[in-house]
């Protein structure tokens, strides 16, 4: 597999370039002021309703409406919702200039066909493996998050060149910059959110929580026992991997992993997974979000609804000093 990390990559593709960052939220707000730490020439394009004119003009970068940022930009990077990125291409379709660069940081909107960009235009993905919070804090440190990125439409013949240094700039390159699709991308990361870390760890957190307080176990144990350590098990995993977990925890609790484990996760698990991946590459997933978008966030507001009036958040609460 191809990590390419700064030593590797040649900023000069967009050296005396303009960049236009759509959106200054999660993503944008991190991967703007990256950029503009790195000395690339930023404007940050709003819309008028936008309350974040203000904040990204006390940061000292440009800003402007977001069809003036992406007439005079030669990358467009469109860090805004998923489901509103069709949209926001309609709208800014006639400003690009020829020959531009439109950039992504999920494969989404493109994967998908959501999104159908002028073939003069070269298209690219980098994708941060993290929030825009994390991508921030660790350039601040001087260090970096690793990303993704990839090419889907090469009109200049420097879409790769252009993609690389992009990753260079918002500091992705000190960790590593890996070579991956469109379809790659969006199809790990749409699983990953449906059916392992975002999906999965909630749901088995809260079923574990719903067990132990079912049997008589007081709610702020049970929330300790099966919430409260999960950062402790993600910090080990993370430094030391699965198989150094294993080894850092006592024999107690590694016996307990060894035969509970796989009890829990079955092979009944691993299919229904397999059918999670099936419905993200059937574009399911991608149909549900353009649905969730129309009907004003019913089931998003919904499930942050239940998710807050859950006891084990009652729980929480009691506990935070
Ligand atoms: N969040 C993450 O951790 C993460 C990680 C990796 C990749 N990504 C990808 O990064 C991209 C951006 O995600 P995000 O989470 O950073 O988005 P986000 O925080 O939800 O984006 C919010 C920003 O988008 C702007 N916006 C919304 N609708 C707009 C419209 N119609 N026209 C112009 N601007 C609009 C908002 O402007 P206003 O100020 O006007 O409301 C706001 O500045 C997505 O493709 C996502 O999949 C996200």
């Amino acid at each position: 597999m191809d990590i390419l990390r700064d030593a590797d990559i040649d900023p000069a593709p967009l050296a005396g370039k303009r960049v236009a960052i759509i959106g200054f939220g999660n993503q944008g707000r991190a991967q703007a002021l990256n950029l503009h730490d790195s000395g690339v020439d930023v404007v940050v394009g709003l819309r008028e309703s936008s309350a974040s004119a203000a904040e990204v003009a006390g940061h000292g970068l440009t800003v402007a409406r977001v069809e003036d940022a992406v007439a005079s930009a030669d990358l467009v990077m469109l860090l805004a919702p998923d489901e509103k990125l069709a949209t926001i291409y309609r709208e800014i379709a006639p400003h690009l200039r020829p020959g531009a660069a439109l950039g992504f940081s999920h494969g989404l909107a493109v994967h998908f066909k959501l999104i159908d960009p002028r073939p003069d235009l070269d298209v690219i993905l980098v994708a941060p493996k993290g929030p825009g919070t994390a991508l921030r804090s660790l350039y601040a440190q001087g260090k970096g998050m690793v990303a993704l990125w990839a090419v889907a439409q090469d009109a200049s013949g420097s879409a790769r060149a252009i993609a690389l240094a992009y990753g260079r700039a918002i500091g992705c390159a000190r960790a590593g910059l890996i070579a991956s699709s469109f379809a790659e991308e969006c199809e790990a990361d749409l699983f990953n959110e449906s059916a392992v870390v975002w999906g999965a760890v909630p749901e088995i957190l809260t079923a574990g929580f719903e067990t132990l307080v079912e049997a008589g176990v007081t709610p702020e144990v049970a929330f300790l026992e099966c919430v409260g350590e999960l950062k402790l098990i993600a910090e080990l995993i993370e430094a030391r991997g699965i198989a150094g977990m294993r080894e850092a925890i006592s024999n107690t609790a590694e016996l307990g992993a060894t035969l509970g484990g796989p009890r829990i996760v079955d092979d009944g698990v691993r299919q229904r997974m397999r059918e999670v991946l099936a419905e993200i590459r059937a574009g399911q997933f991608a149909a549900e979000l353009q649905k969730e978008e129309a009907s004003g966030y019913q089931r998003l507001k919904a499930a942050r609804a239940k998710a807050r009036a859950h006891p084990l958040e009652a729980a929480r609460k009691r506990l935070d000093p």
